[in-house]
């Protein structure tokens, strides 16, 4: 079982042995092992139970590190990380030789993040090498945002998971690619809302469309789900009726729904603030997953600024009925 504590020079030499540790970030937990370290990629994959054919982001402590990861920077993506890193902001970027293939999936851009977690920054300035880190949970389950998370999904699978507190952001950054003429692309909604970035670029952004019969990395359906049916509904006070002779639970903005029991309510903020009640999103469905319930409602937001990326997320998770 994963030993929890805040020793970064542990964590700095288990990760410089090629072992795979749990790290804090601003959004989710990570699962992190030197990026350059191929053996060490691989076991992320591992733990994870991840297809190689989706591609890993790279932690960097200072854009300095940059110049060996990366062929070359659009005006567009200095401007971004001028305005948002550190921070939940992922950039795709032509990649250097030196980058494996096993990081990048093949792909010829590969993700890069300058994460703003204060541990974090401490540890990646402890070490030589950018860390590699998907989000800490099984493939296609919940990320996690709290130690407590990570140790049930995968404790058993790794030495030690950096304790850094509970994830403030509470969902994955946001990751722009570009095309060749350097115009931003969404690739995935995340923390940097969408109006924040096109204040920034002063250009509305597009959203990467993939007509692929294979998912786009990042894009799949079924993700970040539940092991309960999760149901996404318009209206949780008109439709939870529907749902009456079941078991459910219910996941709520800011004020519980009157007829049902408090105890299968899940107050996501109760000064209805879209930051706190995104940064309490995951820990909702994990408090509430695997209790015996038939089935947990949630109602759409609002589907603009982060309104839109739980969107995203949930109709990812959801059952679709
Ligand atoms: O907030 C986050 O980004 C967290 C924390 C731990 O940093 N990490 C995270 O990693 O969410 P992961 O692996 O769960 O999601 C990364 C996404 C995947 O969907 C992957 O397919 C996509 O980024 N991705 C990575 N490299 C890519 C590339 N070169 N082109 C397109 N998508 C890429
Ligand atoms: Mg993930």
């Amino acid at each position: 079982m994963a030993l929890i504590g805040k020793d970064i020079d542990l964590v700095a030499s288990l990760l410089k042995d090629g072992k795979v540790v749990a790290i804090p970030t601003e959004t989710v937990y990570g699962l992190a092992a030197n990026a350059f370290n191929e053996k060490a990629v691989l076991k992320i994959f591992e733990v994870k139970n991840r297809p190689t054919t989706n591609p890993l982001i790279v932690h960097i402590g200072n854009k300095m590190q940059l110049t060996d990861l990366v062929k070359s920077i659009p005006e567009n993506a200095h401007l971004l990380m001028e305005n948002f890193w550190p921070g939940p902001l992922t950039l795709l970027l032509p990649k250097k030789a030196i980058v494996s293939d096993l990081v990048t999936a093949s792909h010829n851009t590969v993700a890069i993040r300058m994460p703003s977690h204060p541990l974090l920054q401490e540890l990646l300035k402890k070490i030589s090498f950018p860390l590699t880190a998907p989000s800490a949970n099984p493939f296609t389950y919940i990320s996690p945002t709290t130690v407590d998370h990570v140790s049930k999904q995968i404790g058993t699978k790794i030495p030690y998971i950096l304790d850094g507190g509970d994830c403030q952001k509470g969902v994955e950054s946001t990751i722009v690619g570009f095309n060749k003429n350097g115009d931003a692309i969404i690739y995935r909604l995340g923390a940097i809302t969408t109006e924040a970035l096109e204040v920034i670029l002063q250009s509305k952004l597009k959203t990467f469309k993939n007509n692929k019969s294979t998912p786009a990395p990042g894009m799949m359906k079924i993700h970040y789900a539940p092991s309960t049916p999760l149901y996404l509904v318009d209206n949780l006070k008109k439709n939870w009726n529907q749902f009456k002779e079941k078991n459910i639970a219910l996941i709520v903005f800011d004020k519980e729904i009157k007829g049902v029991n408090s105890k299968n309510q899940f107050i996501l903020s109760k000064n209805s603030s879209l930051d706190e009640a995104t940064e309490n999103l995951y820990k909702s469905l994990h408090y509430f997953d695997n209790k015996g319930f038939d089935a947990i409602l949630i109602q759409k937001f609002e589907n603009k600024g982060l309104g839109k990326t739980l969107n995203d997320r949930l109709s990812r998770a959801q059952v679709k009925f």
